[in-house]
């Protein structure tokens, strides 16, 4: 038996070593990628890409307070509306503050095209319209942004009005993924 032992414990020790390996190189694969894009969206109009689905309960005296509005965006690569289209930005937004509208915001980013096609970043965070700009955190994707985590900064760069609201948001999304 003693001899066995005196075998086995290099061995085993060679198994401690491959294992540690194998964990360090899973460890060391984190990878921070920056997204650049622009979020289109229409509120109102022909091609609307909001609706509102719950309206303010009882009297709304100025404030949307309990609001709930649910759009499909487009991102695109640039300003421009003729820019290429990379995605979509499917939402969910609650008008939650007592006081001055913000509105807890949740996206979905679903890319269509380009190198992240197939693949999706999930973002929630706080969005007040008097911001100048609005944080978010990155709180998951898919595909290639499986387990991500990060923040976006967004701010408003056109709008139009007032029958037919055209809405484009510039967003700098930095994610960390493997
Ligand atoms: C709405 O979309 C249709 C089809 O893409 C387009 O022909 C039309 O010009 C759009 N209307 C407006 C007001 O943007
Ligand atoms: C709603 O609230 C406003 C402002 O407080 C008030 O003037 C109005 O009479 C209210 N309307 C109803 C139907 O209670
Ligand atoms: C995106 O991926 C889908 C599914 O693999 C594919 O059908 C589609 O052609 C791709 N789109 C672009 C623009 O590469």
């Amino acid at each position: 038996m003693a001899l066995s032992s005196s075998y086995s414990s290099p061995f085993l020790l060679l198994l401690l070593f491959a294992t540690a390996a194998i964990a360090s190189s899973d460890d060391g694969g984190e990878k921070t990628t920056h997204l650049h894009y622009y979020l289109h969206a229409n509120y109102g109009g022909p091609n609307t890409t909001t609706v509102t689905v719950v309206s303010p309960p009882g009297n709304d005296s100025g404030s949307s307070f309990g609001s709930i509005a649910v759009g499909d965006h487009m991102l695109k690569e640039g300003l421009d509306p003729s820019s290429t289209l990379i995605g979509k930005a499917e939402e969910l937004a609650v008008q939650a503050s007592l006081g001055s509208p913000a509105y807890l915001s949740a996206f979905n980013f679903v890319f269509t095209a380009g190198d992240y096609n197939g693949s999706s970043i999930s973002i929630l965070g706080r969005a007040a319209p008097s911001d100048a700009a609005i944080e978010r955190g990155v709180v998951g994707g898919s595909g290639m942004f499986r387990m991500a985590r990060g923040y976006t900064i967004s701010r408003v760069v056109k709008s139009t009005g007032p029958d037919d609201f055209l809405f484009v948001v510039e967003f700098d999304a930095y994610v960390f993924h493997y």
